[in-house]
């Protein structure tokens, strides 16, 4: 009755997840998505603790109850309080950091949590091949040796990844000498081991843990060594990758304990993380195999930016860019990083709002790698209060520039670079990007003529209609504001 119970609040939690993700695929429907995801994971949480207490009271795997003189298990307010405990430590660390944390530095603690959850895979690895739950055979022998070396790839990538978006190690791509045919030997060699630990792993337990742990070097050894190899610059996608091969590894540890909820969960992170990775590598023109492959098929070799001289650029003032917006009827605002980290969104939302009040038609062009991470600018209008509605993905707006008074470029800059469409030999090039220069006015917002993300030159800033209008975008929107009376 009670595994019946259990297993029902399973069957919730994991539709609540399904239902979460569904929300969460669109602006209008994402607070309801986060809110089914948050019940759906208190039930799971309730279900498995109430599982392992059941479990330590004398409650077997098939649901009926051992009589009291065969128990031999830890008291159930021992598991009870150990859980507890465990969730407390957990919820120190976890709520202080994810506080603090800059909207700009989601990757790398994203990374930093993934790193947890490898590790995890390879300790449930560890602790099922020594006290295995259900029969010992060799789907779940292939289990065990899967989890270990899934986890343990995800600890040590992700640790690097951190490292690497944390600016704590050189995000420079590490190349040693033959180094995919150092992993090809490192998946052969696992092959290998997994089929001598699924022969005679389980009859000879020294050697078993010699094959689990030699499992789980490799593991750590390609982690290291294939997350080392890809540039900063693809760091994101990687940590969307290492995201996907978190959930497979939580399937695996699933599997392993026999766990309907985790096999769920786990393949819905792992399938939405690698569709997630696929998205983001084209969107930013990389190739999704050579990333998943530690940069397979590149020499390592950075991109730099060319010495192009392309002229002299325009300059505007605010007063000048508001005298602009008033007398137009049409205006796009095409946002980027830049927008992130001066916080601007707030004020753009007010100069959206009076814009449209004076009657001028105002959109919001929003590339796909906009920002840092997948989704960055949308979440920072709707924090602002902008209407969805007038939120475009780059596909719905990129037809409409030519027929627009004037584009506001706030702290864009590889995402309206048009050198990515006419120049084959650019790092960007065949990246889509917002055609911004086909609007009659272009007005830029930034600090400096530097460069984005890719590092390399803008031709956009040195265009007949464009004028740069210099400075912090959240104080110069201010700025127009203000003027605009
Ligand atoms: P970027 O190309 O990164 O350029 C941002 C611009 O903002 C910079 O040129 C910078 O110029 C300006 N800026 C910075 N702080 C500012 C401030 N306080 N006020 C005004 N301007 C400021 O931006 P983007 O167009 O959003 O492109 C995103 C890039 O990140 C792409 O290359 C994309 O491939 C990459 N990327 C995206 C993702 C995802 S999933 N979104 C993940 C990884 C990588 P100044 O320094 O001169 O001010």
């Amino acid at each position: 009755m009670l595994l019946h119970f259990i297993d029902g609040l399973y069957i919730i939690a994991g539709v609540l997840f399904i239902l979460s993700l569904a929300g969460l695929s669109k602006q209008t429907t994402a607070r309801l998505g986060n809110i089914a995801g948050m019940i759906g994971m208190v039930l799971a949480l309730l279900a498995t603790i109430t599982h392992s207490v059941a479990m330590s009271a004398g409650m077997s795997s098939d649901g009926s109850w051992l009589p009291v003189s065969e128990i031999h298990r830890q008291s159930p307010l021992i598991t009870l309080g150990l859980i507890v405990a465990v969730l407390a430590i957990g919820a120190a660390i976890g709520t202080p950091v994810a506080r603090k944390v800059e909207m700009t530095q989601m990757p790398e603690l994203i990374a930093a949590f993934h790193s947890f959850v490898g590790m995890a895979a390879v300790l449930v690895g560890f602790n099922s091949f020594a006290a295995p739950e259900g029969a010992v055979d060799s789907v779940h022998m292939v289990e065990v040796a899967l989890g270990v070396l899934i986890g343990a790839y995800t600890f040590t990538g992700s640790v690097i990844a951190y490292l690497k978006l944390s600016a704590k190690m050189s995000s420079k791509p590490l190349v040693l000498p033959g180094r995919n045919l150092l992993n090809l030997f490192g998946f052969v060699l696992f092959f290998a081991l997994m089929i001598w630990f699924v022969v005679a792993g389980a009859s000879n337990p020294v050697l078993g843990w010699t094959l689990i742990i030699a499992i789980a070097v490799i593991g750590f050894a390609l982690g290291l060594h294939m997350v080392a190899a890809i540039g900063g610059g693809d760091m994101p996608v990687v940590v969307s990758m290492l995201n996907s091969y978190s959930g497979w590894a939580a399937a695996a540890a699933g599997f392993m304990l026999d766990n309907s909820l985790l096999i769920i969960t786990g393949s819905l992170v792992g399938s939405s993380g690698a569709i997630l990775s696929y998205i983001m590598c084209r969107a930013m023109n990389r190739s999704f195999i050579s990333v998943i492959l530690g940069g397979f098929g590149s020499d390592g070799t950075p991109v730099t930016a060319g010495e192009t001289d392309y002229g002299e650029h325009r300059e505007i003032d605010a007063a000048g860019a508001a005298d602009m917006l008033w007398n137009a009827k049409s205006v796009i605002i095409t946002p980027g990083y830049g927008m992130a980290v001066a916080k601007a969104q707030y004020p753009v939302a007010d100069l959206t709002t009076k814009l449209r009040a004076h009657g001028v038609n105002v959109r919001f062009g929003v590339h796909p790698v906009a920002g840092r991470l997948p989704g960055h600018m949308n979440v920072l209008l709707a924090e602002a209060n902008v209407p969805y509605d007038i939120v475009l993905e780059m596909d719905e707006i990129n037809d409409d520039f030519d027929d627009t008074d004037v584009v506001l470029v706030i702290g864009a800059n590889d995402t309206v670079n048009p050198s990515a469409l006419d120049d084959p030999n650019s790092p960007i090039a065949g990246m889509p990007v917002l055609e911004v220069w086909k609007a009659a006015d272009v007005i830029v917002f930034k600090r400096s003529m530097a460069t984005g993300y890719a590092g390399v030159q803008n031709p956009l800033f040195f265009k007949e209609n464009t004028q740069m209008l210099f400075g912090d975008a959240k104080q110069r929107v201010e700025d127009i504001i203000h003027a605009l009376g």
